[in-house]
């Protein structure tokens, strides 16, 4: 079977063929093609994602992708109805303009090819986007990592913070949520107001990683939002806040200063995290720990994962480093296990979509 996924929820257009054989998590698989298209310079000048130049370049970019992606797959255009089996389109959550563009695209292959559609949900592409082994494209199939359920999922994107009991794949029950802004938000506002470019995360875990190798002294301080609160919520727009005040209360910011907030910031959001976390699995009865999410990325916040993941000695799957962020395998594979096929005209974006979708 072969899978075309497609991903445009935000800034990245994305486009893979993936090759299974066998069906549920036992499957086997190899890549064929997969192409991940970024807008990140054409958003920078406006300090992040501009949804209707997102909807435009998706535009623009789908059929010069699909082409390319053709190419790289060694798929010619009069074989594709027999050879692309299933085509699997990020339906939410996202931004409704880029993630209509992807759903039409979908369609319209559809109706000229004859292609079965699988809408997905992206949040549960995040969640399979650790059961990739290797990632490269290659002739050899291989199996995907198994899991141990009941798993931990803790999703950490730039639209996300949530904390999701999985007890199979497609069987998920979210238990805690952000109130607020998401942690990736949190890390590109911060970074805004530190002057840095979009997209923040990178360059705040670059700058506190400089504050720990060079020991830059530990002057500023920022609350641990929520980390008392018996409940799994988060709430990142305090935090940012608090910030925001602590930059008011310095005239001309140095670098070294900038490095401390960078630290302190990261710190700040790794601990309420890593105790979220804790307070559900050390009662023992999860049997792994899922993060995914383009904020996993980050060295230090993987560093503490691995840290609780060895204490409690609970199995942590991460993405391998080319799925962090948002691309179209994950998307691929979600269809794949989920394969519930929907009558394209039927399927629509969904901005908000949550997981009751499965
Ligand atoms: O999953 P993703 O690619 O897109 C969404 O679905 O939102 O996540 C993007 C978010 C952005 O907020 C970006 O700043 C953040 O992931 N990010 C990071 C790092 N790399 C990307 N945050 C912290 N540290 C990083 N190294
Ligand atoms: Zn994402």
């Amino acid at each position: 079977m072969i899978t075309l996924g497609i991903e445009t929820s935000c800034d990245e257009t994305a486009l893979c063929l993936l090759e299974t054989i066998g069906d549920g998590v036992d499957i086997e698989y190899r890549i064929l093609g997969n192409i991940i298209n970024s807008q990140i310079d054409l958003h920078r000048e406006y300090g992040g994602v501009y949804p209707t130049l997102a909807k435009r370049e998706h535009i623009k970019n789908l059929p010069i992708l699909f082409k390319k992606l053709l190419e790289d797959s060694g798929i010619k255009e009069n074989e594709i109805t027999g050879k692309i089996d299933r085509i699997a389109v990020t339906a939410g959550p996202g931004l409704e303009p880029a993630l209509w563009t992807g759903i039409l695209f979908a369609r319209e292959l559809h109706e000229k090819y004859n292609i079965p559609v699988i809408p997905v949900n992206h949040m549960e592409g995040h969640i399979v986007s650790v059961l990739f082994n290797k990632t490269d494209i290659s002739n050899n199939y291989q199996k995907l990592k198994s899991v141990n359920f009941p798993a931990l999922a803790i999703l950490i994107s730039g639209g996300h913070t949530q904390i999701i009991r999985v007890d199979e794949i497609g069987k998920y029950k979210i238990l805690g949520n952000t109130k607020d802004d998401a942690i990736g938000e949190a890390f590109d506002k911060v970074a805004r107001m530190l002057e840095l470019p979009y997209p923040g995360g990178p360059e705040i875990s670059k700058l506190a990683e400089q504050a720990r190798i060079e020991n830059i002294a530990n002057n500023i301080k920022l609350p641990r939002p929520m980390i008392y609160s018996k409940d799994l919520n988060m709430s990142f727009s305090g935090l940012k806040t608090a910030v925001l005040y602590t930059l008011r209360n310095i005239e001309n910011i140095t670098e070294d200063q900038k490095k401390d907030i960078a630290r302190e910031f990261e710190d700040s959001v790794t601990e309420v995290l890593i105790s979220k976390t804790e307070k559900v699995i050390e009662d023992r009865e999860y049997m792994g720990i899922i993060v995914g999410g383009g904020v996993i990325a980050n060295r230090h916040i993987r560093k503490a994962f691995k840290i609780i993941s060895n204490k409690y000695n609970i199995p942590l799957y991460l993405p391998e480093s080319n799925l962090t962020g948002d691309n179209a395998l994950m998307i691929a594979l979600a269809g794949i296990l989920n394969n519930k096929m929907k009558n394209p005209p039927d399927i629509s974006a969904l901005g908000n979509l949550s997981f009751d979708f499965n």
